[in-house]
């Protein structure tokens, strides 16, 4: 098959977004919007990709491609200033410089529902000869859409902005996607006749479609409409990710993971068979679940491991951290990031971790904030215990040797290394460190005086009479 390059258009201001933020690098989903065309080309089987850029993005997106595409053919075009859809695929073309006979795909960086199997059409009719070949989609609201144009016979002429419309086009509902196929040569004559002739004086890339149609053929391949969704605002990134999320989570579905309806996955997340995501989990970046491991109602899930059989329970949130096979963790629990949670380990109902491993079975229940500890195996935290890591200056490291028992309410203060098998009674504050098997305690004695009780109550109850 003769070689195939890909034009990804990505220079436009994107002042419809109103951010500083450019439209392109936006998130969706986990991931720059410009990724998913990008990744939906190389699907389909292009052997370059070239991003048009404006001058502010160009280093993010290199950045991006070379981290998400390592491998993959990907430069960057810079345009400058942004002259318009036409001018953009001139800049890319000329920076790739195909052979004529090579096929140019032509994709827009801000539709990202794009899929491989919407492309596939448009090379297969470019590869039979067909000199241009477009996406095109029937839209329930065409407003802001170029529209098709054909002529009696049904064949394409042109495609119209939606604002350089005459009245009697408006009601065409047959919309131009933005992703076209054509040899190179081809490109290369259409974008150097385009001329600034229209309602916003730029150069239209859709203006090559009546160049060919005059000189040859030109195919419109109707596609779905989810195809279609252009980001030009907050409000169609939404619409885009949410519909992202769906088929995010059917592709999991059909992997054998149950996923609940309004959980949110990232695109980069990975999930092992059996496993179980609850409602209104979010799974970020790049998490990886293993197989039969819940995640239940409520948890976010950053960048972090949770391996086979491990249980997360509501509203707990991981980052950076890893919870070990058959571990659990929460409820409203917060691991922060470098959390190592080893097997069997667990991580009860509100207890904080930071840079903390808690060995294989060890221990830590209830209300406790762990920060840069190391707990033994089947180690046991008491409820209320504090690592008291922080003298305003420096961090400091807790050492809790295996089988060691921490009663509740203690605060270890760090640096500080209680040996294995010792034993901290309740309520106690550490300020040494504690040899193994021996026993820690620092506590009042306590008095009880019988009686007293009755006779502090009686002349308590004489004084608010007065
Ligand atoms: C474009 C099409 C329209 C189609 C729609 C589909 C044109 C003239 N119109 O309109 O027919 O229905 O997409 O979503 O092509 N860009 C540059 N440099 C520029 C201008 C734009 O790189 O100078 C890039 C943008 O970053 C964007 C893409 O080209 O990724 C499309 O530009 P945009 O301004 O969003 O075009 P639409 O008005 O949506
Ligand atoms: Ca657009």
């Amino acid at each position: 098959m003769s070689r195939v390059v890909a034009v990804v258009l990505a220079a436009g201001v994107g002042k419809r977004m109103k951010s500083r933020v450019p439209k392109v690098l936006h998130a969706l989903a986990g991931r720059p919007l410009l990724h998913y065309p990008i990744a939906a080309a190389l699907a389909a089987g292009v052997d370059r990709v070239v991003v048009v850029v404006s001058p502010s993005t160009g280093e993010a997106i290199a950045a991006h491609a070379a981290q998400a595409f390592a491998g993959s053919a990907i430069t960057v075009a810079v345009q400058e200033p942004p002259r318009g859809t036409g001018d953009a695929a001139r800049i890319g073309l000329e920076a790739l410089a195909p052979a004529d006979d090579e096929t140019v795909l032509v994709l827009c960086g801000d539709t990202p529902l794009v899929r491989e199997s919407d492309l596939t059409p448009l090379l297969a009719a470019s590869k039979s000869g067909v000199p241009l070949s477009l996406l095109s989609c029937i839209a329930a609201d065409p407003t802001g859409y170029g529209r098709i144009l054909r002529d009696a016979e049904r064949r394409v002429t042109a495609i119209r902005e939606h604002r350089d419309l005459a009245p009697g086009e408006r009601g065409i509902t047959e919309v131009n996607a933005g992703v076209y196929a054509g040899r190179a040569a081809l490109f290369r004559a259409g974008l150097g006749s385009l001329s600034t002739d229209n309602d916003q004086g730029e150069l239209y890339l859709t203006d090559v479609v009546a160049y060919a149609a005059s000189r040859g053929p030109v195919e419109a391949v109707v596609g779905s409409s989810d195809a279609l969704v252009g980001v030009n605002d907050r409000q169609q990134l939404a619409v885009a990710e949410a519909a992202l999320f769906e088929r995010i989570a059917e592709r999991h579905r059909l992997n054998g993971v149950s996923v609940a309806a309004g959980a949110r996955i990232d695109d980069g997340v990975a999930i092992g068979e059996d496993a179980r995501i609850e409602s209104h989990v979010h799974l970020r970046g790049r998490t990886r679940v293993g197989a039969g491991a819940i995640v239940d109602v409520g948890s976010v899930i950053t960048d972090s491991e949770v391996l086979p059989g491990a249980i997360v329970k509501p509203y707990s949130v991981i980052t950076e951290s890893t919870v070990g096979e058959k571990a659990q963790i929460g409820p409203f629990s917060d691991a922060r990031p470098r959390g190592l949670i080893e097997t069997g380990a667990h991580v009860g109902n509100v207890v904080e971790t930071k840079k903390t491993r808690l060995g294989p079975g060890a221990k830590a229940n209830h209300l406790a904030y762990l920060g840069d500890g190391d707990v033994g195996s089947r180690a046991n935290i008491g409820a209320g215990t504090i690592f008291c890591n922080y003298d305003g200056f420096q961090k400091h490291r807790t050492i809790i040797g295996d089988g060691a028992f921490i009663g509740s309410d203690s605060q270890i203060i760090a640096p500080i290394t209680i040996g294995r098998g010792a034993y901290v009674g309740t309520g106690t504050t550490v300020t040494r460190d504690v040899p193994e098997n021996a026993l820690a305690i620092s506590r009042v004695p306590q008095e009880t005086k019988e009686g007293y009780a009755s006779r502090l109550k009686a002349r308590l109850a004489k004084r608010k009479q007065k």
